[in-house]
């Protein structure tokens, strides 16, 4: 049985991909290989439509792949029925989306509690838990507010504090800056970073913002269904003040 290096968190082995639509088949995943470490922010970057999200999905057990393994922390996701399936995601894995998903009529703090019921956590050990998380994102003052009174950044960050309460060892991001400015999505990213580096926890990112390249500790570009380059960028993410404004 292959056993992951303790670094390695996440493995993708030979995975593929099809999707059927009328008589078409298309191939969006072709025999795709990959290790994800712990601890790091890992960027994956590529065109629309090569695959992105579909590999997320599939990291994360949201979908099967139709051939080749997943391990998620050493487990096989074949192994899994649609049950177990629910319950590693729920108690392992949290989930940022680029549009926030936010509940219109909750504050801050209910919408970072509200998934902790569903951990059997008590509500006083919720509260303790959402109200460290808010602080963490640097939302600490604002934990009452509503999303109609939140800035796109701030409700970015409501939404990453809500995954980062579930204490989750892996953390996948689908596009999460792509609706804010310049100053937001490195406000966020750098967040997605500290994260990373202050649990242990792998977050796993995909965007096409070539900005957010230079903060990431790995990067990966992807192009119809296959990695094509996987490196290190050059300038390791310094703390930035979220103030660069890009020239061109
Ligand atoms: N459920 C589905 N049914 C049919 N086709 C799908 C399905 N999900 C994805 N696809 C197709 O698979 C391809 C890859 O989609 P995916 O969403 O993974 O791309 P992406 O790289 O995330 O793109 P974007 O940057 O635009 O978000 C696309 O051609 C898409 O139309
Ligand atoms: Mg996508």
């Amino acid at each position: 049985m292959a056993h992951a290096k303790p670094t390695v968190s996440l493995q993708a082995r030979n995975v593929s991909k099809s999707f059927t639509s009328g008589d078409i088949r298309s191939t969006v995943l072709h025999d795709l290989t990959l290790d994800v470490r712990a601890g790091e922010l890992t960027l994956i970057s590529g065109p629309s439509g090569c695959g992105k999200s579909t590999l997320l999905a599939i990291l994360s057990g949201l979908q099967r792949p139709d051939g080749g393994q997943v391990f998620a922390l050493e487990q096989d996701l074949n192994h899994l029925d649609t049950r177990a399936l629910e319950r590693f995601r729920l108690l392992h894995t949290g989930f940022v989306f680029q549009g926030f998903n936010l509940f219109p009529a909750l504050n801050a703090l209910e919408q970072v509690e509200l998934p902790l019921s569903y951990l059997g956590l008590s509500p006083a050990e919720a509260r303790r838990r959402a109200m460290a998380s808010l602080e963490e994102v640097g939302l600490g003052p604002r934990m009452k507010l509503r999303p109609s009174e939140l800035s796109g950044g701030e409700k970015q960050r409501v939404a990453i504090a809500r995954a980062l309460a579930k204490e989750p060892d892996l953390l996948f991001a689908d596009e999460p800056t792509s609706a804010l400015d310049a100053a937001n999505g490195q406000i966020v990213i750098d967040i997605l970073h500290r994260i990373a580096r202050a649990h242990g926890t792998t977050v796993l990112c995909v965007s096409h913002d070539p900005r957010l390249v230079g903060h990431a500790d790995r990067v990966l570009a992807m192009e119809d269904g296959r990695i094509l380059s996987d490196r290190v960028p050059s300038q390791t993410s310094t703390p930035t003040s979220g103030l660069e404004e890009p020239s061109a």
